[in-house]
């Protein structure tokens, strides 16, 4: 039982205190901030003999930061000599991991079960790569805190649930993405929350749509496929009039290029399935707002068992370490790309904000940081030349997902838009033939040729 909960609790790359035998690796791991409450793991396998002062200064640094409990790994009879007086004394629980893999406790200092609780506790709520994760998307938020969660759907929908409650009414933009319009569809009723859809470009329906019973509303900006640009700030205003909290799914923007809480909503969604990690190898979502809303999503999380792996928490890290420099290329590219989509004869039609083309152009200008890297267009000659088109495209990838590094393109009548007629779909501004493309960090000039050439057997 210990054993299993210690593995779980230290899974993933977050060994948070790792000895290594060169002094650099030593000196990187202490000046690293742990997360209060971690376990920490030292691992002396292939370290030669400890130098007293370096131990004394892990020591004491474990204890500064509040570390619960400590995991020895690899440890001989003259590591034990060095590190034993030194961690008495210093009030950590201590652990040895044998060569067999069995633990047992270093003096008397072994985990009581109520530490073990804990542990198990922080593997489905707080485990190190998710605390700081969290910690870094609050800062580019500007929230109080985040969480990160096992996906957008779960994110989305723990986000309302924290908010919502039985005989509740939720207001909802129509154009958002199809898994979450099925969550309010198929679900929300079963837990007596009723949900109505607007069309959230026509500022005055929000009103009129409104409920005595209505607690919240819910939006996507920018939209998808069209990208339509919100402007939060006048449904923000008729929120806080009536009481209401406003929740934006804001996956298409990240928050290098939009951050709904500065317009005025309460809490934002992502899935950070897309731009956030940016590699297109992880499932996962965030929220991010108030203490109080975080932390009832993380209560949720718990028990809807919700959270993130930290290993993919740790690929998020590291998604995220490039987030400004990907997205800021990738609104040059966007932009580069739509320009000379504009320029096409083939071409019927560009959704893409940072064109002056754009219902939302003035909006987008004075809303967003960057324009993005999402792209619509409508090719004359319907879906027969969007098929042509797609065949002969060497670079975009023919898949669904969006915000990472490579560029995919996809059709949202056999994606997001597929539960409609064709009918519906050209009534909602998505005619069949419609493509939309997520572009990457490819060279826009390479970029531009492949589509050429593609459009040439058009
Ligand atoms: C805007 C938006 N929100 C939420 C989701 C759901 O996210 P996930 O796939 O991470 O569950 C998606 C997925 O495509 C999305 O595009």
């Amino acid at each position: 039982m210990v054993h299993a909960v210690l593995q779980q609790a230290v899974a993933g790359f977050y060994a948070d205190l790792v000895t290594r035998p060169t002094g650099r690796a030593v000196r990187e791991n202490i000046e690293r901030d742990l997360p209060p409450g971690s376990v920490a793991v030292m691992d002396f396998s292939g370290v030669g003999c400890l130098d007293y002062s370096c131990a004394d200064e892990i020591v004491a640094k474990l204890v500064r930061d509040k570390v619960k409990v400590l995991l020895l790994r690899g440890l001989t009879d003259a590591h034990r000599e060095a590190i034993e007086p030194v961690l008495a004394g210093a009030g950590l629980a201590v652990l040895c991991e044998r060569a067999d893999g069995a633990l047992e406790g270093l003096g008397a200092s072994e985990p009581t079960p109520a530490l073990l609780d804990e542990l198990v506790e922080r593997r489905l709520a707080a485990n190190p790569n998710q605390v700081d994760i969290g910690k870094k998307l609050a800062l580019l938020e500007d929230a109080d805190a985040a969480l990160f969660l096992a996906s957008g759907m779960g994110a989305t929908a723990l986000a309302h649930l924290a908010v919502l409650r039985p005989g509740d009414h939720l207001l909802a933009s129509e154009w958002i993405y199809g898994g979450v319009h099925r969550l309010f569809r198929e679900e929300f009723g079963k837990l007596g929350i009723e949900v109505s859809f607007v069309n959230p470009t026509q500022q005055r329906t929000w009103k009129r749509a409104m409920r005595k019973t209505t607690r919240a509303v819910f939006l996507e900006t920018p939209t998808n496929p069209l990208l339509r640009v919100i402007d939060l700030e006048p449904v923000a205003t008729l929120c806080k009039a009536e009481g209401l909290a406003l929740i934006v799914d804001s996956t298409f923007a990240s928050p290098v290029n939009f951050r709904p809480l500065e317009h005025g909503a309460d809490l934002v969604i992502h899935s950070a399935t897309k731009y956030l990690n940016g590699h297109t190898d992880v499932i996962a979502g965030a929220v991010a707002g108030t203490d109080q809303v975080v932390d009832e999503v993380r209560r949720l999380m718990q028990v809807w068992g919700q959270a993130i792996d930290p290993f993919a928490a740790w690929l998020i890290d590291r998604g995220m370490r490039t987030l400004t420099v990907r997205v800021r290329r990738q609104n040059e590219i966007g932009l580069a790309v739509a320009e000379w989509c504009a320029k096409q004869d083939a071409i019927s039609k560009v959704h893409y904000p940072g064109l002056p083309s754009h219902p939302d152009h003035e909006a987008a200008k004075r809303i967003l940081g960057g324009f993005g890297g999402m792209l619509g267009i409508e090719l004359k000659g319907g879906v027969r030349a969007a098929e042509r088109f797609l065949k002969g495209l060497t670079i975009a990838a023919h898949a669904p997902s969006l915000g990472g590094v490579e560029t995919l393109v996809s059709e949202p009548r056999l994606t997001s838009h597929a539960s409609l007629t064709a009918e519906q779909r050209a009534q909602a501004g998505i005619p069949d033939g419609f493509l939309r493309f997520s572009l990457g960090l490819e060279d826009p000039d390479d970029l531009i040729a492949d589509f050429a050439q593609a459009l040439a057997r058009h």
